[in-house]
């Protein structure tokens, strides 16, 4: 009986050693008074999407730049300033955050997740399938996809229309297309089973997120989440399998015939035909990549594309002057991409979107050793959190942070801001593989509809209200009318 006491005293004392520089580091640092044993996680569990913004501003102008959280025995560090960012986004001993891997029943091991050999091995593969020559390729195939859009948006005959739905269909078909060689036509069908499956998914996967309550794999397989979860990654992982299984075929069916195409044409003959001391990367591998790219790439994409909309629709000024700049521009696929290139007000406008928009809002580290950031020792075992969106519209770095001035990027607009003040692609090693891919989506299908419509906002239209999902999103869509010209 009295041996009780004992051990719970001795496990007391283990679990203090094993965490007292964690605990150490968490007392040094400011931050909300926190819970004995829980923290600040009832207070991080009840955020809902839509304050975490101003609970996070809150949070910084109460404790100052660096800040942090304790969710249970987890400890949370706020990284706020561009110089911090910079070490931490190149520090190589750091990992993913621990929550990102709730992601793996989607994209398992793919290059958002993976790290150290793997991930550069992985990465050294894949780079060549986003060089611009072969995104120049890729134009004409992209056009195809934004006719049918503008096809749907001339049907609308100006009505206000939600338009991140249609937008996601297009690019969801687009990026599959150029990508992997296969044709979806989701913009073809009107209620999509794998769009359904893709929004399901990416709903239910940030809910388990934010809800520090389903961190354990063993109470989350419990839920009813998980059931529903399940329903939708077999739909897409279903598609996913028999279009790669497809072009697998095709390209032994080309071997076969002595036509081995010796040169990969586009991410999945990429995956497809590499060899590794002599062996494939399995079809589990080569799936993993596939959904990460589609994960990745089209949710983000969307996004911005949609508040590019929104943006242009708002400021008529801004809408305008870019027409003027796009003016005998061809935009059916034989446009000349670096002419599109050389474009600065749209470049200035897509810049200012990611800026006010920040896409993806914040991403985190999580540290495997010591190691030091902007003078500070982190022990292993912290979670740090780069705030782009803060970053982003930080006084500091861009007055006037919360106007919308694509001219702050023109020449004449004054001084550039810091490096790693802007990093809507985020910045160092991990820098999103897909950035260049997706200007070039953006600035083609921005192109085209700008010369196709006037843009307005349509009286539905609420003041924004902007919600941190697994991309920022319009807590109530963006309604935009197209008027066809
Ligand atoms: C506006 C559109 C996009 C935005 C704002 C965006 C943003 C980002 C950010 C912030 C990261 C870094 C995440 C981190 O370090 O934790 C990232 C990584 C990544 N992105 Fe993007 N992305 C966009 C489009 C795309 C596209 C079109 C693709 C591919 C088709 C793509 C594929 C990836 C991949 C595979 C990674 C992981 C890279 C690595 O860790 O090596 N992204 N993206």
């Amino acid at each position: 009986m009295a041996l009780w006491p004992l051990l719970l005293i001795t496990l007391g004392i283990w679990i203090l050693i094993r965490k007292w520089p964690l605990l150490r580091l968490g007392t040094s640092l400011p931050g909300p008074w926190a819970f004995p044993l829980l923290g600040n996680a009832q207070m991080v569990g009840k955020l809902r999407p839509e304050f975490i913004f101003l609970v996070f501003t809150e949070l910084r102008d109460r404790f100052g730049a660096t800040y942090r959280l304790w969710l249970g025995p987890q400890l949370w560090v706020f990284l706020h300033s561009a110089e911090e960012t910079r070490q931490a986004l190149h520090d190589p001993t750091l990992r993913k955050a621990e929550t990102f891997f709730q992601l793996q029943p989607l994209i398992g091991n793919g290059l958002l997740l993976s790290h150290g050999a793997h991930w550069t091995r992985q990465r050294r593969l894949l780079t060549p399938a986003f060089q611009p020559q072969l995104l120049r390729s890729f134009a004409p195939a992209i056009a195809g996809h934004v006719d049918r859009l503008v096809k749907r948006l001339e049907e609308t005959k100006g009505a206000p229309l939600e338009v991140t739905d249609p937008i996601f269909a297009c690019l969801l078909d687009a990026i599959v297309d150029t990508s992997m060689g296969a044709q979806l036509d989701t913009q073809l069908v009107d209620h999509s089973p794998i769009i359904n499956a893709f929004h399901l998914s990416s709903k239910l996967l940030f809910k388990r997120m934010i809800n520090p309550l389903l961190a354990s794999d063993w109470i989350f397989q419990r839920t009813q989440l998980w059931r529903d979860l399940n329903e939708q990654l077999q739909v897409i992982h279903t598609l996913m399998e028999s279009v790669i299984e497809k072009r697998a075929k095709q390209l032994e069916m080309l071997e076969e015939k002595g036509e081995t195409p010796g040169k990969a044409h586009n991410l999945l003959d990429t995956l497809l035909l590499a060899r590794f001391e002599g062996q494939p990367l399995s079809r589990k591998e080569i799936r993993d990549e596939v959904n990460t790219f589609v994960f990745a790439g089209v949710d983000t994409t969307t996004a911005a594309m949609s508040f590019v909309l929104y943006a242009l629709a708002k400021y008529p000024e801004t809408q305008s002057r870019l027409r003027e700049e796009l003016q005998g521009l061809s935009v059916d696929g034989s446009s000349d991409l670096d002419t599109l290139n050389e474009l600065p007000y749209l470049e200035a406008v897509i810049k200012e979107v990611l800026r006010m928009y920040t896409i993806v809002p914040t991403t985190g580290r999580q540290t495997t050793q010591s190691t030091k950031i902007g003078g500070r020792t982190y022990c292993a075992g912290v979670t740090l959190w780069i705030n782009m969106y803060g970053l982003a519209h930080d006084k500091l770095y861009y007055p006037d942070p919360y106007a919308f001035k694509p001219e702050r990027w023109l020449e004449d607009g004054g001084s550039a801001p810091p490096a790693f003040s802007y990093i809507p692609f985020s910045g160092g090693p991990h820098v999103c593989i897909g950035r260049r891919y997706s200007l070039l989506l953006m600035k083609l299908l921005t192109a085209r509809l700008v010369l196709a419509f006037d843009l307005d906002l349509s009286s539905e239209q609420a003041p924004l209200k902007l919600q941190a999902q697994m991309v920022l999103k319009a807590q109530q869509g963006i309604h935009v009318s197209f008027l066809k010209r």
